[in-house]
């Protein structure tokens, strides 16, 4: 990993590139997943992989919390919008219920390294109500001596009680959506959050004693353009935050419905957002962030440098990841699970998650079993997503020869990889064409031409 350069990138490349691919949190990706899982296997590959997983490094926990009080209407995660905050109570209920039934499926108790607080927004329950559902599940596991506990937190409505109470429990690291400062975007994606919310939020946390605080930042949004853009990077860049995932906006209007109630007249075309991503990556760089990979920077403090520079950075559903844990579970509505050898996503309608738990049966719904095919290139894809380089095996000759190598010979006649036999760098150029570089790798993509409309475009 080296410090961002700000050399622009050429825009024949952006155009010619500008093809959907998935951003692999995971391989293969989710829509190569069967619809259905059958849930004696899920349970049976869950047994066998929490016997090997559990005694190595522990598990990691994403606990999925969809509610959110309103609807940003650029919003494509898993939620429900409600005021009533009376709906926590039942929700958490089932939460304790699905771990209650992995608990009996667990040979041994569990040793946790990981939990992470995901959304919807998860500071939308009461500091009270986030107690107990963690303290009901850590009493009945073991902490790992080096957890990492995060949460995404809303700057409008994270307060001190709920930094206190989860900095008790382990909390040390929160993610602050803080998206675009500016009040003209913040109205057309009904998302008002005065600069002031996330500089209290910010100065809390450090004051609590949180070690590390990131930034969510989208370009692309409706109604940016650079000046606006700028004064929102450097505003958030004032507050230093630790890491930044600086996102792409993705517009899939046919699965988020919101996406429909702004103007799409309004978007920046293709060439507007790369100035936006342009001047994000050189502010950074200005301001001493390094470029982690995929959208991610951070400060030489942070873990998230750390591990990048000592290649051990590890990347899955909530992007990229200091420690890799080999069993992911995922609790809640639409929530994902990884096994290592499986992966599954729970029921994503609130009443159907809940019909699933008080049934006493996992949440289940769509999966995937991984071949050792697929193991072997989705290894591939992270070697290239976390250090920039992979080394194929000549065990996949026929494979790569077939699917692989002519899209990697294009992309290195564009200098975006270098190729010696069967190693391959990305470039410096090549660093902002990274998910192209991966879907290389995608046998599933390569061999079955997909709807255009699947993914949302690379750049
Ligand atoms: C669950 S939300 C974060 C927590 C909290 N709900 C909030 O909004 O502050 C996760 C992140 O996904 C990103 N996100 C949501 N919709 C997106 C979209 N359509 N394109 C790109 N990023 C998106 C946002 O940056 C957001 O902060
Ligand atoms: S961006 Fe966050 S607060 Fe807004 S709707 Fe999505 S999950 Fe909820």
């Amino acid at each position: 990993m080296r410090q961002i350069s700000a050399a622009m990138i050429d825009t024949g490349l952006l155009n010619k590139y500008n093809v959907p691919v998935p951003r692999y949190t995971s391989y293969p990706t989710v829509p190569y997943w069967n619809d259905s899982i059958d849930i004696s296997e899920w349970t049976a590959d869950f047994q066998n992989q929490f016997k090997i997983e559990n005694t190595k490094d522990g598990i990691s926990l994403y606990i999925h919390l969809p509610f959110c009080e309103s609807l940003c209407t650029y919003c494509g995660c898993n939620k429900k919008i409600t005021t009533n905050h009376g709906v926590e109570d039942e929700y958490i209920g089932a939460i304790l219920k699905e771990w209650a039934l992995y608990l009996r499926l667990m040979n041994d108790k569990p040793v946790i390294r990981e939990i992470h607080l995901g959304g919807g927004t998860p500071t939308f329950f009461s500091p009270v109500n986030l107690e107990r559902l963690l303290n009901t599940i850590i009493s009945s596991a073991i902490i790992h001596d080096k957890h990492e506990f995060s949460l995404e937190g809303h700057p409008n409505n994270t307060t001190e009680a709920h930094l206190n109470t989860l900095f008790d429990i382990g909390f040390r690291r929160v993610s602050y959506g803080v998206q675009d400062n500016d009040p003209d975007v913040q109205r057309i994606i009904n998302r008002i959050q005065p600069f002031e919310n996330v500089q209290r939020a910010t100065e809390l946390a450090r004051a609590i004693g949180y070690t590390s605080v990131n930034f969510d930042l989208i370009y692309g949004l409706p109604l940016q353009d650079t000046e606006r853009m700028r004064r929102t990077l450097l505003q958030s860049i004032s507050l230093r935050p630790d890491r930044v995932a600086f996102y792409r906006y993705a517009h899939v209007p046919w699965t988020s419905r919101g996406q429909r109630l702004f103007d799409e007249n309004d978007l920046p075309d293709a060439g507007e957002k790369m100035k936006l991503y342009q001047l994000g990556k050189q502010l950074f760089a200005e301001n001493g962030y390094y470029d982690i990979g995929m959208d991610h920077f951070a400060l030489p403090g942070d873990d998230l440098y750390k591990v990048a520079q000592s290649g051990t950075l590890h990347r899955n559903f909530m992007g990229y990841t200091t420690h890799r844990t080999g069993m992911l579970l995922g609790l809640g509505v639409s929530a994902i699970s990884d096994t290592g050898t499986a992966y599954a996503q729970n029921e994503k309608t609130i009443q159907g998650y809940y019909q699933r738990i008080n049934a006493g049966l996992p949440a289940v719904q769509k999966g995937y079993f991984l071949t050792d095919e697929d193991r072997a290139f989705r290894q591939y894809i992270l070697d290239l997503s976390c250090r920039g380089k992979t080394t194929m095996r000549s065990a996949h000759a026929g494979l790569l020869a077939t699917y692989t190598f002519p899209e990697l010979k294009k992309l290195e006649n564009d200098g975006l990889l270098t190729l010696a036999g069967l190693h391959v760098s990305v470039t410096e150029a090549g660093r902002h064409f990274i998910r192209n570089i991966c879907s290389a790798f995608d046998l599933q993509l390569q061999r079955k031409a997909k709807s255009a409309r699947t993914f949302s475009n690379a750049v």
